[in-house]
């Protein structure tokens, strides 16, 4: 397979907290539309789209597909036969912490999760070692120490580079962070969700981030395909809103929802962007985000995504417009 000699020019690469990573700007994630439900034909696309534009991460987790597991048999597929000489050209991740097998082993945070986890994710990715390893939740009933120890030893067995968290509220966060550094394997990067409409992380998180030199990827940065021009017209028969599987409630489109929505979506107009390439360049204009992490069901809509790249800077204005149309939800 042969990708494009200019692939890198036009990616933006940042650093990933005080660590020696860059990541791309815009980076893909497989939660969606990778799975045995979906087209091969597409996804393939997507990926390749992905890699020739400059994205270089992609970021999957265990139960990624439907089927749990089966994001990752693609992707592998994929890996080592159209990527197969470019290994040491991406950044792969792999995540454990939400129910994958039946019984008392196969969720949350302990070590003996964990560690078999991603035995499970090397095996179905066909990988000798990820480099990035998140424990994907926090978990109330197993101590901290044993999550953050198991993520420590995984680094020290070969079979991650780094590690992260997701979706650790701040406090937690702080400890996991820690922890970490005090057993010699700091915190990459923090994986939350973050978009226009889902903005807990302005409460501490960002800030403490930065202040502990951890990188921060943002995931559903669209909203899961609110924040685009998909629903403004109602629910499209191939959307995620539609399908049975997709995550996204149809009960979260709302009329009040929509509304908004077009507010933002005449907003984007005037600054010659899509909805979606404001909603990322938002996200963007703040140097604490290393990277955005987006979904995508086609090249095209991916494509369209990474143009928001073009710009990334906002006047007090539209600032100031943008919280007016938030505010009203
Ligand atoms: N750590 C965690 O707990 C966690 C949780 C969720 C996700 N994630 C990660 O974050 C990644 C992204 O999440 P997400 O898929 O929810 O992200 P998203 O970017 O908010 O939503 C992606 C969806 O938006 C639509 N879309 C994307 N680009 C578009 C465009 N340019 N124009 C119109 N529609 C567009 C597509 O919807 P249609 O499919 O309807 O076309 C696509 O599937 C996941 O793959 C996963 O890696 C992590």
């Amino acid at each position: 397979m042969k990708f494009s000699e200019q692939r890198y020019s036009n990616m933006q690469y940042r650093r990933c907290g005080e660590s020696g990573v860059l990541l791309p700007a815009i980076s893909l994630g497989l939660w969606h539309n990778f799975g045995d439900v979906d087209d091969v034909k597409v996804y393939r696309k997507t990926l390749h789209t992905a890699f020739d534009n400059g994205i270089t991460h992609f970021d999957l987790a265990n139960n990624y597909g439907p089927p749990p597991g089966s994001a990752e048999v693609n992707f592998g597929k994929i890996l080592h036969t159209d990527f197969k000489a470019h290994r040491d050209e991406l950044i792969i991740s792999t995540k454990a912490g939400y129910t994958m097998w039946p019984g008392p082993y196969g969720d949350w945070g302990s070590k003996k999760y964990l560690v078999s986890s991603l035995d499970q994710s090397l095996k179905r990715m066909k990988l000798d070692y990820v480099d990035i390893f998140y424990h994907h939740r926090p978990d109330p009933n197993t101590p901290l120490e044993e999550t953050m120890t198991a993520l420590d030893l995984i680094v020290r067995q070969g079979k991650a580079l780094y590690v992260g968290i997701s979706n650790y509220r701040a406090p937690e966060a702080k400890k996991a962070i820690a922890m970490l550094r005090k057993l010699g394997t700091p915190c990459l990067i923090h994986q939350p969700k973050y978009s226009m409409f889902e903005r807990w992380v302005e409460g501490g998180l960002l800030d403490l981030l930065e202040r502990k030199g951890v990188g921060c990827i943002p995931f559903s940065p669209l909203a899961q395909g609110l924040l685009t021009s998909k629903y403004l017209k109602g629910i499209p028969k191939n959307s995620r809103a539609f399908k049975a599987h997709g995550f996204l409630q149809k009960e979260a489109i709302t009329k009040e929802r929509v509304q908004q929505i077009q507010q933002l979506n005449e907003l984007a107009k005037q600054r010659g962007q899509t909805l979606a390439q404001m909603a990322l360049a938002w996200l963007l204009r703040d140097e604490r985000i290393t990277s955005v992490l987006v979904g995508a069901s086609s090249a095209t809509q991916l494509l369209d995504s990474l143009k928001c790249l073009n710009n990334i800077k906002f006047d007090q204005v539209e600032l100031d417009a943008i919280e007016m149309i938030l505010k009203e939800s």
